[in-house]
């Protein structure tokens, strides 16, 4: 292929090619990216996830039982955990322990930790972290008791542990003297244990999981879903002002991924986030339409629209306003940016009654109408796109979630082409999920990701990073995945409670490579840019004013190389770099999880340009590539 960049032509694109996504799903918030150690730490419930016992268990004969108690620790949390004596507990230390989300990450660092205890108890309290298969105690701390008969008392800690665990496995325990206990008995609850953050946050995020998050150099984050944001049925959105607060005001909610969600990451922590990784937030605000399929009527829904209002004052108003007054009493008078909010989640409106007109009088314009009034500099996005069959009128944005087989990618190449700037869109997720063939979503997901599907993620990216004049930016979902209980298994990051063993899928490492090297104006080439067989590319210019041409080669057909001459119209070019990522010869490779990468191999070296200026190389069949001009 024979490829000239022209200089000229282009158009100047979004500021926020590549970003990420986040729903708590795969214990990606619990036990994922939120960084708490104790499950269930604060024995939440609801009708679908009873409150339970569940990962604590006794130390020493204690009897361990959920008290509903008449004074609780707070209403948002009202079941707490009773501890008692019991005649097999003799004199010595009894309590409790937490086996963690499957384990907890125990090393020579500083862990933060902090409970609720109410009861008349004289001593001292010991907090330890312990194997879970040996004897092992790692490091332990004593906490001198400030417990009342009728109060809930806060008592805090810092322990650092002496030595590493050398795996996961461990659990962490809080005893006391039963000697020391009057009434035999004394309730705990909101139990917790943080290990260092990103960036210090208190209540922050796991960093082991952070950082590479970061390092893809995100744009922005669009949050809290997913359908994690449309709630399991009508009663159970993500209400943003049941996640801010106090930890002991928040009372979780029945997740739509198979398990109670605490909400310790919530709506100020997502903010705290954007604003730890330079992100602009994506806001999706719950529109009356549940996972379940349940929906509000028009008539129902005004609190809803009042409600979305509210949040974005929380947000963005100054403190002088009642929700911004709020935002400063939790310790945030500054306000955050925000100026991209998606109204519901996959909507489709679904549901929409017949007698309605659901595009001139419900769920979408009642929300995108109240809320471009108020603020109207706000970019509002339906959550579906025109490529649903929906009219999404200018100015509002469509969100477009292609989860696609590598082969639909391929052919999809030049899909955003036809884009009318009335029709800006955002792609809220993306991802190759399904092996070519034609199954869908009638057969499994792939078990991970697998080099030709991130090859062909790759060709999506530069499709919708050429016409970034009209695709506000794109993002891989979902992105993370605890390997011990998950329901989707394409993610990019695998991780489980040794922070040792988190490992990048290969998306990750094509994700990262287009997404590190954005495009802010793009730049035509010819033939145009697009596909010859194998061969797609896309010109523009990066940060720095650098040109950039970026490739992907899915030849499933011939394992010969394609070659490629490349030169640019108006420059005596001289010298690229050229970087590439191949696989190892396989389409089906992945990258096991927990373990290092073998697939991907990246290799980068300096192009010399003919005294024409033509550049010449080889796309391997299954490759992704960039080519950055150097030396004139
Ligand atoms: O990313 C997983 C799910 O896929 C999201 O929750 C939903 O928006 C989409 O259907």
């Amino acid at each position: 292929v024979d490829i000239v960049v022209k200089s000229k032509g282009g158009n100047k694109t979004t500021h926020m090619p590549y970003g990420l996504m986040h729903e708590d799903i795969n214990y990606s918030g619990d036990g994922g990216l939120y960084a708490e150690l104790i499950r269930n730490r604060a024995f939440q419930g609801s009708d679908m996830y009873p409150v339970s016992l569940a990962h604590w268990s006794s130390v020493n004969g204690a009897v361990l039982s959920i008290k509903n108690l008449s004074e609780p620790l707070s209403s948002a949390l009202p079941s707490s955990m009773n501890v008692a004596v019991s005649k097999n507990s003799s004199s010595g230390d009894i309590g409790f322990l937490n086996a963690g989300y499957w384990g907890m990450d125990v090393r020579r660092q500083k862990y933060k930790g902090s409970f609720y205890v109410k009861g008349d108890y004289k001593g001292s309290f010991t907090a330890s972290f312990q194997s879970a298969l040996t004897n092992d105690t790692f490091g332990s701390v004593e906490i001198k008791s400030k417990a009342k008969k009728d109060e809930w008392v806060q008592h805090s800690f810092t322990l650092i542990p002496k030595k590493d665990a050398p795996n996961g496995n461990n659990t962490f325990a809080l005893t006391f003297k039963s000697s020391g206990v009057k009434g035999g008995s004394l309730d705990f609850n909101l139990i917790s244990v943080f290990p260092p953050t990103y960036k210090g946050r208190e209540n922050g995020l796991r960093i082991d999981i952070a950082e590479p998050l970061a390092a893809t150099q995100p744009r922005f984050l669009r949050f809290p879903g997913g359908n994690a944001l449309e709630g399991p049925d009508i009663n159970n959105p993500w209400k943003w002002n049941e996640t801010i607060g106090p930890l002991k005001n928040r009372p979780g909610r029945p997740g739509v991924w198979g398990y109670q969600t605490s909400d310790g990451l919530g709506l100020v922590e997502y903010l705290q986030w954007a604003e730890d990784m330079n992100l602009e937030p994506i806001l999706g605000v719950w529109a009356g339409l549940a996972l379940n399929g349940e929906f509000l009527t028009k008539e129902e829904l005004g609190p809803w629209v009042q409600d979305a209002l509210d949040e974005i004052e929380f947000i963005r108003g100054p403190v002088s306003s009642p929700m911004g007054k709020l935002r400063a009493s939790l310790g945030h008078p500054k306000p955050w940016p925000l100026r991209y909010v998606e109204i519901g989640n996959e909507d489709w409106l679904a549901g929409a009654p017949a007698s309605y007109d659901a595009y001139k009088e419900y769920r979408f314009p009642m929300f995108a109408e109240a809320i471009s009034t108020k603020y109207p500099d706000i970019q509002i996005i339906a959550s579906p796109s025109v490529y649903d069959n929906m009219t999404i009128p200018a100015p509002y944005a469509g969100d477009y979630h292609p989860y696609r087989e590598p082969d639909n990618f391929y052919n999809e190449f030049h899909k955003f082409d036809s884009l009318t700037k009335d029709n800006k869109t955002l792609v809220g997720e993306f991802s190759s999920t399904h092996a070519n063939g034609g199954i869908k979503w009638a057969g499994q997901l792939h078990p991970f990701p697998w080099w030709i599907g991130s090859v062909a993620e790759g060709i999506f990216m530069i499709g919708a990073e050429r016409n970034g004049d009209r695709i506000l930016g794109s993002t891989y979902a979902p992105m993370i995945r605890n390997m011990n209980s998950w329901s989707w298994s394409i993610c990019m990051i695998e991780y489980e409670a040794d922070a040792r063993k988190t490992s990048l899928a290969t998306s990750y490492y094509t994700f990262k490579f287009f997404s590190t090297r954005p495009i802010f104006q793009t730049l035509p080439t010819t033939p145009d840019e697009g596909n010859t067989t194998s061969l797609f590319w896309g010109a523009g210019v990066g940060e720095d004013g650098e040109k950039i041409v970026k490739f992907a080669n899915y030849n499933t057909t011939s394992s010969a190389p394609t070659p490629v001459k490349l030169s640019f119209d108006d420059e005596d070019a001289k010298e690229a770099k050229l970087t590439m990522l191949t696989g190892t010869g396989d389409p089906y490779a992945y990258n096991e999880p927990l373990k290092p990468n073998r697939v991907v191999k990246e290799t980068s070296r300096t192009l010399r340009a003919n005294r024409k200026g033509l550049f010449e190389f080889e796309m391997p069949e299954l490759s992704v590539a960039v080519v950055e001009l150097t030396g004139r």
